[in-house]
């Protein structure tokens, strides 16, 4: 008999979460039928989105959430006993699935070899994170050598990412993130120039931009929106192009914070989209294959934030949601 243990979402958010918006709950599995198999977790992510998608979740719902399993028990011939796989499953520790009833963008898939690498990466550059940025940032910003590249929330999962992705390319790179410490990992990373946007604050940040780059902005991979984003446009330069990953600074706080920002994209010619990873579904493991091929030649490093113990995939997530993780936040079960 298989006890899962599941995190339910009782209360719906308000601001940050807290402790009762979530309740531990266990449930017995039945044995896998036909086609089905049994995934153990070992690997759970936390992740930004989650914030935003479950207010579109009835209370009582499971949390939402991809995960690293181990497959303990398979009537499917395609997933095996042993092998491992990437499932949005959920935050559970055990699953049921039947991967034929997921369908398009939320397939189960076999997790490649990451050869000495850890396989929680699944959950991280070597996965949805890393992909967000290999796509998001390629695709839409179309980086060319020498340009500027700006990057928010630049010391996290996608961020990390694309800043060195950004370096590869031959630009010039200049992060954004909350902590001198983070700054410090991202010019060892290579980043050129660094803005720790809680220490120069809303007034100071359009100085210390310009300071960070003098010769304007070519291209901006936006995870965060607010002021920081605001102050970015402002500074762009003729034909820029902006990459919309994500908005953090309001997920837990809706209220406005800048005014319209449309006369830049008039009088630069700016270009400006928006995404989600998903959109590159069919091409998911060119994204896994290329940042493991940069991880292999040097070019690429990660940095994991990893939580021990799935009763603490609560705290993890409000720690990632506060800038608690340097790289990737996961929780270990
Ligand atoms: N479009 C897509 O398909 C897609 C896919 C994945 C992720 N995303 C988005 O990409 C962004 C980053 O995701 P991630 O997984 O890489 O998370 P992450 O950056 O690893 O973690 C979140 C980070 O956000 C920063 N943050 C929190 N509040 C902030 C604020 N008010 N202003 C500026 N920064 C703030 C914190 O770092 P600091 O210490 O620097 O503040 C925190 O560490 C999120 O907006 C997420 O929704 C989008």
């Amino acid at each position: 008999m298989v006890v899962t243990r599941k995190w339910i979402y009782v209360k719906p958010f308000e601001g940050l979460p807290k402790d009762e918006n979530f309740k531990l709950e266990e449930e017995v599995l039945p044995e896998p039928a036909d086609n089905e198999f049994l995934a153990e977790a070992e690997f759970l992510s936390v992740d930004p989105y989650m914030r935003p998608y479950m207010a579109s979740y009835p209370v009582g719902s499971l949390m939402i959430g991809g995960q690293v399993a181990k497959i303990t028990a398979s009537r499917n011939d395609s997933f095996p006993v042993g092998s491992y796989v990437f499932g949005n499953f959920g935050w559970r520790t055990h699953t049921i699935v039947n991967p034929d009833k997921n369908s398009g963008d939320s397939k189960p898939y076999l997790l490649p070899s990451f050869g000495r690498h850890p396989r929680s990466l699944g959950v991280g550059v070597l996965g949805m994170p890393g992909n967000t940025a290999y796509f998001g940032f390629l695709e839409l910003c179309r980086p060319k050598e020498g340009e500027t590249v700006v990057v928010s929330g630049a010391a996290g999962a996608v961020g990390s990412v694309v800043g060195q992705i950004a370096k590869i390319k031959g630009c010039r790179v200049v992060g954004i993130a909350g902590s001198d410490e983070k700054c410090e990992w991202l010019r060892k990373l290579g980043f050129d120039a660094t803005i720790n946007y809680r220490k120069v604050g809303q007034d100071g940040f359009g100085a210390a931009l310009k300071e960070a780059a003098p010769k304007g902005v070519d291209c901006y991979f936006d995870n965060v929106g607010g002021y920081i984003s605001a102050a970015v446009l402002g500074q762009m330069n003729l034909y820029g192009r902006i990459s919309v990953c994500g908005t953090i600074s309001n997920y837990n706080d809706a209220r406005v914070q800048v005014s319209d920002p449309q006369r830049e994209f008039v009088f630069k010619q700016l270009c400006q989209e928006g995404f989600i990873v998903t959109r590159w579904t069919k091409r998911w493991m060119e994204g896994i294959v290329q940042n493991l091929r940069w991880i292999e030649e040097g070019k690429l490093s990660y940095q994991e934030t990893i939580t021990e113990g799935f009763e603490q995939m609560p705290k993890a997530f409000v720690s990632m949601l506060t800038g608690g993780n340097t790289g990737k936040a996961v929780v270990k079960v």
